[in-house]
């Protein structure tokens, strides 16, 4: 009952939270109410577990904690496993999105920058088109960390040459970046720009070839070691300042 007079008391017109989720167009109405039911639907922070409760027209409502229908943009941080591709649709293959719960479908949500499909971790998922592009701008040099481990021993010359800038098979000269050895095979890599394949491309002209790799930072954003692999969350407000101020 709290619940429902937690729903009731936003505004003047009010309507049933069944028909609120549903009118977002994501979800029909049986959906939104076995959603509602199953806790997952909250009004101005309160959980709310009935379908009939009334909904203030300035209520926030949430679903799994992120704002529903105020269409405003969505920021997600994603733990990507391996197998998985870095784009919103490819026949044949699982996409980011298919991750993603059925709330956030139809969103125009795509993925901030890309991962190898074998590759693991950090992926921003937004629907902010501006924000992306001024994160991927090649000017913006927005860094980004990835654990690696690799066949073969790293060195100090590895260390140099990265700190230098590696030269890559095709001639391209990558722009400097660190390379932080953790043990003989594995490592932490910091690249300020982001190239096709860059790291495997990088560590193969070293003649040690990555075996494993996963995105641990892009940017102001740290992968969120609680995420399980496929786990996703909405942004902080910490985090979303800091995409905003990078
Ligand atoms: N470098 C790579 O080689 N692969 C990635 O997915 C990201 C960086």
């Amino acid at each position: 009952m709290m619940a429902v007079w937690a729903c009731e008391k936003g505004g003047t017109a009010v309507e049933r939270l069944d028909k609120r989720l549903a009118s977002t167009g994501k979800w029909s109405r049986k959906e939104a109410r076995e959603l509602i039911r199953a806790g997952r639907a909250a009004v101005d922070g309160v959980p709310c577990r009935a379908p009939e409760a009334k909904v203030g027209e300035d209520a926030a409502v949430t679903v799994d904690g992120a704002p529903v229908g105020s269409g405003g943009p969505v920021y997600l941080m994603l733990n990507k496993p391996a197998g998985v591709v870095s784009s919103t649709d490819e026949p044949g293959e699982r996409t980011v999105l298919d991750l993603l719960g059925e709330e956030y479908r139809g969103l125009g949500l795509f993925p901030a920058g890309r991962l190898d499909k074998d590759a693991e971790g950090l992926v921003l998922l937004t629907n902010d088109g501006p924000l992306a592009h001024r994160l991927l701008a090649p000017r913006s040099h927005v860094d980004k960390v990835y654990y690696i481990e690799v066949d073969g021993a790293l060195d100090e010359g590895d260390v140099e040459a990265v700190r230098r800038g590696v030269t890559l098979g095709d001639g391209y000269e990558c722009l400097p970046g660190e390379l932080e050895p953790l043990s003989p095979g594995s490592a932490h890599i910091t690249l300020h720009e982001g190239k096709y394949h860059q790291v495997k491309r990088m560590m193969a002209a070293r003649g040690k070839p990555v075996t494993y790799l996963k995105r641990v930072r892009f940017g102001p954003l740290t992968l969120d070691q609680d995420l399980p692999r496929g786990g996703w969350r909405p942004l902080n407000e910490e985090e979303r300042k800091g995409i905003f101020s990078h």
